[in-house]
């Protein structure tokens, strides 16, 4: 039986049970699956090394449990109805049989042009049917696949493509967004061109229409790719810790960091908190509007809810295209009963009034929930009254890339919330928050670092080929427990909030960005010598990208040079990252040894030039009141 909670009692006595036996609490999880064989050992870790092996020895393909576990019964259900960006475009279902016999085609596909387990695809699609298709093949035949998000630039792109060494990638020629298009596959094209990779095949999805150039042998497209396969693939037995995909994602230093998710236990905690959180029921209607190029989408539009054998909403497009009520539109024609989105778009909806909202009959909701970056009251009040007319629960879900699921979140018509309150951890999930020193907080209302102290079957397992830059970022500050790179602080009646990041990483819209690595993509620009960059409050898309500048010599004027950088950010990592404001600055504050003090410049982008703290260890104090009369206003 799989553990469905009912009530906070009843999540407080499971809590416990978990706490005391994870091992057998995680055993019974896990034997809700099909496995073709069961493990031998539950869990086998050590945080030092770090090694983490989850359900040792088990053998499974976690698409069998996606798809054939639900078939025959359920061979009807819709396990997707994809809406398309352009509203007059038809929408189309796809059932689990559907589902299923496109994805063996796909993975026999893949196998007729070498791909075999271990291998790397690389999928930068939108969102569109196919992009799951790719995902869910590669599974299939033991290939691992790297996302990346289509708003990345070829640059971004093919260095992903260089670290994960990918033998091929399965694109689009365009992507609808809103009123524009991207031209997926030149970009793709670019990034080929530019550097050496391992890519050998280019597949090619027509979704736009527009003109590619296809290379010779090298490109192929997706019509004659699945042509003539057969709609039967047999699983490849994947053991449970082989990996299932590599996600980048931003850290501290410039490079991305390649995450590596492993089959057996992200396939058990991804359904099991899906299930949980979102308290899914039959015949229920389940949408979240992320990008199946961040860890969102993979875990919570794909993996979890076809684990559950759930049926989900598919959507290509944008919130305010083409007007600030299709999130809300969809929402009523197909009746959704449980809405997952993040407080960027929430507070973008927010400011263009209620009465997109109020247009629409919202009244099949029944859970809302966010997720990527804190939630503010005032957006967390609007999403409830508002979208959710006082009568739906908001679900404040905490997680992380790293996590592979939400690990802190109110559990949907079982635990309570408030505002601003990631609330409980999931059975089975250990926080706790430790002060400088790595001693345990237990006062109320008292910040510290928020880590996780035992292993959780989703966790990721390494760092794609930096297996030592793994120890370092997550084992290393505290001893023996998972550190998240967050601050939180514990409620008096014992509910979880979380502050923020406090290493060097941004959260903009929901995504993350490292300040490095803006740092390193400003500096390739020829004529910028040195760059500090910070986040700050910004009122829609949580933090802001603020930028500090320092030239090689005035070759410019500063305006041509602040689009110049701007244009160049998008280019190297993607318009995601380009900076809302730029300060071309004489110099930079920083300490004898030569670092930057980042922490003078927050100050002063938040107008607190008067409460710098000690600024003794400055080698240029003098710098100080150019930067300030500087400052670029909110
Ligand atoms: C970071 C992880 C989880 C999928 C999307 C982001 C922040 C995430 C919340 C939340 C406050 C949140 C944290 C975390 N974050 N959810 N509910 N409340 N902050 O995944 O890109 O790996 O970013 O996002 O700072 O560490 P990600």
């Amino acid at each position: 039986m799989t553990t469905q909670i009912t009530s906070f009692t009843d999540y407080k006595n499971i809590f416990d049970q978990s706490i005391q036996s994870p091992e057998k609490f995680w055993a019974k999880e896990a034997q809700t699956f099909e496995w073709h064989s069961i493990w031998d050992t539950v869990l086998d870790y050590d945080f030092d090394t770090p090694s983490i092996s989850w359900f040792v020895n088990g053998k499974l393909n976690i698409t069998v449990n996606c798809l054939d576990r639900h078939l025959p019964e359920h061979s009807n259900r819709v396990a997707y109805t994809w809406i398309p960006n352009n509203p007059d475009e038809i929408s189309r279902s796809y059932t689990y049989q559907e589902l299923y016999d496109l994805v063996c085609k796909c993975a026999n596909a893949l196998k007729s042009y070498n791909i075999t387990k271990g291998d790397r695809v690389c999928i930068y699609m939108p969102m569109i049917p196919e992009a799951v298709i790719a995902m869910l093949a590669c599974a299939r035949i033991g290939a691992v696949h790297t996302v990346v998000f289509a708003g990345f630039s070829s640059e971004a792109l093919v260095n992903r493509i260089i670290d994960a060494e990918a033998k091929l990638v399965i694109t689009t020629d365009g992507a609808f967004r809103g009123p524009g298009e991207i031209p997926l596959k030149e970009m793709v094209d670019t990034a080929l061109s530019s550097k050496t990779t391992t890519v050998e095949h280019v597949i090619v999805y027509k979704r736009t229409n527009s003109e590619v150039t296809m290379t010779p042998k090298r490109d192929i497209f997706w019509d004659s790719f699945m042509d003539n396969q057969p709609a039967e693939c047999p699983p490849e037995i994947m053991d449970s810790e082989d990996p299932l995909f590599i996600l980048y994602t931003s850290g501290s230093t410039g490079k991305p960091k390649g995450i590596v998710h492993t089959c057996g236990g992200y396939m058990v905690y991804t359904e099991y908190s899906f299930r949980n959180v979102f308290h899914y029921e039959p015949h229920d209607t389940y949408w979240c509007t992320a990008d199946i190029g961040w860890i969102t989408g993979h875990s919570y539009i794909v993996y979890g809810p076809l684990l559950a054998g759930a049926q989900s909403i598919l959507f290509e497009g944008v919130p305010t295209y083409p007007d600030p009520g299709r999130f809300w539109n969809i929402c009523q024609d197909y009746k959704v009963t449980q809405f997952y989105t993040s407080p960027t778009a929430i507070r973008k909806l927010e400011s263009f009034g209620d009465e997109y909202v109020k247009s629409y009959d919202l009244t099949s909701l029944k859970t809302l929930g966010s997720v990527g970056e804190p939630i503010n009251k005032d957006a967390w009040e609007w999403y409830f009254t508002i979208v959710g007319g006082g009568n739906c629960q908001i679900v404040d879900t905490w997680w992380q890339t790293e996590t592979g699921g939400i690990l802190i979140s109110s559990l949907s018509q079982v635990t309570p919330s408030k505002a601003g309150y990631a609330a409980y951890p999931l059975p089975g999930i250990m926080p706790i928050i430790l002060d400088e020193n790595g001693a345990e907080i237990t006062t109320p209302n008292t910040e510290g670092f928020l880590c996780i102290a035992h292993p959780w079957p989703s966790m990721l397992r390494t760092i794609h080929n930096d297996h030592q830059r793994f120890q370092r970022t997550y084992f290393s500050r505290f001893k023996g427990t998972y550190f998240t790179g967050d601050s939180a602080k514990l409620s008096p009646d014992g509910l979880l909030k979380i502050i923020g990041r406090v290493d060097d990483v941004i959260n903009v819209s929901g995504h993350r960005l490292g300040t490095a690595e803006i740092e390193e993509a400003l500096n390739s620009h020829p004529d910028i010598s040195e760059s500090a960059v910070i986040g700050y409050p910004h009122s829609i898309k949580g933090e802001g990208i603020y930028a500090f500048v320092k030239c090689i010599e005035d070759t410019h004027s500063e305006e041509n040079l602040i689009s110049e950088l701007t244009n160049h950010i998008a280019l190297v990592i993607g318009k995601i990252a380009r900076p809302d404001k730029i300060q071309i600055v004489p110099d930079l504050p920083k300490t004898r040894s030569g670092k930057i003090m980042r922490r003078i410049l927050r100050k002063l982008a938040m107008g607190e030039k008067d409460s710098l703290g000690d600024t003794s260890t400055l080698v240029n104090p003098e710098i100080i009141e150019s930067l300030s009369r500087g400052i670029i206003p909110a």
